[in-house]
């Protein structure tokens, strides 16, 4: 059996010594919190994506919340979710005192199904989230025409598409407001974190206002050399700022992101042919409109041929040092919203068929061409054992 020798840790992400010298600044100057390096961190995100407003926060689920409070979700609001994704871009409409209503998704793209989207929409449907996963973007054009055709809100789950392109414009721009994620093992990382962006004044206003307990604007400058200033607490807000040991590290993985993307990029099509002819179904072919992130390498086993199930797949390749991830078994399949909105296994079968099969392999600029190897040899090594 191959073994590699020491274990490869899933979605580790690439620090480079500019962010550590960079903490490390933060926290001999003693400035910690929120200020000015989360004030560029925002201003360089904003450029980047080339939008008005870019608000930083402690995580992509924050801006979920948030960006659903200020588009105005009231209880018994229903908000269209996939049920493809993680909880947290369900758990915010949650909180928010909406429904999530959950849509199937395509099998091969692993998108939200814009096909099944209408059918989900009634007088009490507010919005939309998409979610552009694994670094696909959704099929934009079909969900704003919806969005358009019925009045509703457009969120969009950035988490996974830093730097995706739908028909050449960016991911995040295309809704009423975005929202991305710095967490550990996305494309570039603040530990925790995340940003949410919008074209719209009043939305950024209040989202800033609210991620810091609802204290009026630049409540964070009042510890500054500029002078003691008096704040005035104009919503009951939340505890959502970004820091700037946080910022520290978003500063200096920016302006990599594209190359970033690129070792990315490459490890991917390594993947694709090194897995081409295996009893395996791979990431759907990405058609020159799209420009993919190529957040998560999603390899699917066809466990009928295999005759092992996902699970034991999963620890197969851990047993040849090789971590692994699942994303995701899918929200209906979990037991909060089974019994809190009475979802259950047949709802939404695509889903259902990758939840079973789904395996992400690691997939960051940190892996050497060695580690590549020694994830595909762990691949091939545990479905050659295995081929019946
Ligand atoms: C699709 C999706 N949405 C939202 C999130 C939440 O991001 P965060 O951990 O920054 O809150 C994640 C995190 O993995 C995600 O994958």
């Amino acid at each position: 059996m191959f073994k590699r020798k020491d274990f490869l840790v899933f979605g580790s992400p690439l620090i480079e010594n500019d962010e550590i010298e960079e903490v490390v600044k933060s926290m001999k100057c003693g400035w910690i919190g929120t200020g000015p390096k989360v004030q560029r961190f925002e201003e360089m995100f904003k450029e980047y994506k080339g939008v008005k407003y870019a608000m930083a926060l402690n995580s992509c689920t924050a801006a979920l919340h948030l960006s659903l409070n200020v588009i105005g979700i009231q209880p018994g609001d229903e908000v269209i979710v996939p049920t493809m994704t993680f909880a947290s871009t369900a758990n915010a409409v949650i909180h928010s005192g909406g429904k999530p209503v959950l849509v199937d998704c395509q099998k091969a793209t692993m998108n939200i199904d814009p096909q099944q989207i209408e059918a989900k929409i009634t007088p009490k449907t507010r919005a939309i989230i998409v979610v552009h996963f694994a670094g696909r973007p959704c099929e934009m054009d079909d969900i704003m025409e919806i969005a358009r055709k019925h009045g509703l809100k457009v969120i969009e789950d950035c988490a996974h598409t830093i730097e995706a392109q739908y028909k050449g414009k960016d991911t995040g721009l295309f809704g009423d407001i975005g929202c991305f994620s710095f967490y550990v093992t996305k494309n570039i990382i603040t530990g925790e974190g995340g940003m949410a962006i919008t074209n719209n004044e009043a939305y950024a206003d209040k989202i800033k206002v609210l991620a810091l307990h609802g204290m009026s604007k630049d409540a964070w400058r009042r510890f500054s050399d500029e002078g003691y200033k008096h704040y005035q607490v104009v919503y009951a807000g939340f505890k959502y700022n970004m820091m700037d040991i946080q910022a520290a590290m978003g500063i200096h993985q920016l302006p990599r992101v594209e190359s970033y993307w690129k070792r990315r990029k490459e490890i991917w099509n390594i993947y694709n042919e090194a897995f081409k002819d295996l009893p395996v179904f791979l990431p759907a072919p990405v058609p020159d409109y799209i420009k993919h992130s190529y957040h998560l390498y999603t390899l699917l086993p066809d466990i009928h041929r295999l005759g092992i199930t996902r699970d034991r797949f999963l620890d197969e390749m851990t047993k040849r040092n090789i971590g692994v991830g699942v994303h995701y078994i899918a929200l209906h399949l979990h037991p909060y919203y089974q019994q809190t909105y009475g979802y259950k296994e047949g709802d939404f079968p695509n889903a259902e068929w990758i939840s079973q099969r789904t395996v992400s392999l690691p997939l960051s600029p940190k892996l050497t061409d060695r580690d590549v190897n020694d994830v595909i040899e762990a691949v091939k090594d545990t479905i050659t054992g295995k081929v019946i």
